[in-house]
């Protein structure tokens, strides 16, 4: 019996998923590595660092920066992005998920945060969600980032629930491999191409309601 739900939260809570790409693509143009779409795809749900070596290694480049280089890149871009957020507010919450949100509460599921992203706890600030969820994981106590298993795997130990009672949401493929590694049931947002490990697809976050859910558990 499902009793709780782990979140990602760019792309699935917040309507940030656009702010990264900016932010990166920027960065990857000016270090000339060419950007596209299947690239932008491959870099959701992968940690800030993780995110920059897949970036230069779209061109060979990872070896042509030292570590401390890399770090200051690094901090440009998130510079930038944090730049970008700086103005959200509810009203940049994804369609849909603030009522689901509230259906979950009021039916007593237990809620935490699986994000790659240092930047979670100021986001959901911002969009005034921080009280929904028992916890949230420090994504820098982590020794592996998705899609290793272990981020859904910590954000089910903050609910003191079993994997078989837990459904992790997703809209990156790193995601959804590191619920599945989990052993929670992965539900996938967006192209179910891209996510096709996904054990529940839905098209975007307005489809994703309790009642939707429970009819393709079946
Ligand atoms: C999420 C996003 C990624 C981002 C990562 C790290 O997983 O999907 O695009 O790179 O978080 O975010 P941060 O805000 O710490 O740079
Ligand atoms: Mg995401």
């Amino acid at each position: 019996e499902i009793k709780g739900f782990t979140f990602d939260m760019d792309g699935v809570l917040a309507d940030t998923a656009k702010f990264h790409t900016v932010a990166w693509r920027q960065l990857a143009e000016k270090l000339g590595v060419t950007w596209n779409d299947d690239l932008q795809e491959r870099l959701k749900g992968i940690d800030r660092m993780g995110s920059l070596n897949m970036i230069l290694a779209e061109d060979n480049l990872e070896n042509q920066y030292s570590q401390e280089q890399k770090e200051t890149l690094a901090a440009e871009k998130n510079d930038n992005y944090r730049q970008l957020i700086s103005t959200l507010t509810p009203g940049d919450v994804l369609p849909g998920m603030q009522a689901f949100l509230d259906s979950l509460k009021a039916n007593g599921y237990l809620m935490s945060v699986a994000s790659a992203s240092k930047n979670a706890p100021f986001i959901l600030e911002k969009l005034g969600l921080a009280d929904y969820f028992v916890g949230v994981v420090d994504p820098a106590s982590l020794h592996a980032g998705k899609p290793d298993p272990e981020i859904f795997v910590r954000a089910g130990e903050l609910l003191k629930l079993a994997p078989e009672q837990l459904i992790g949401l997703e809209d990156s493929a790193a995601g959804i491999q590191s619920i599945n590694g989990a052993g929670q049931t992965s539900l996938g947002i967006g192209n179910s191409q891209v996510l096709s490990e996904a054990d529940l697809n839905f098209e975007n976050t307005a489809e994703v309601t309790l009642a939707a859910i429970q009819a393709k558990l079946g």
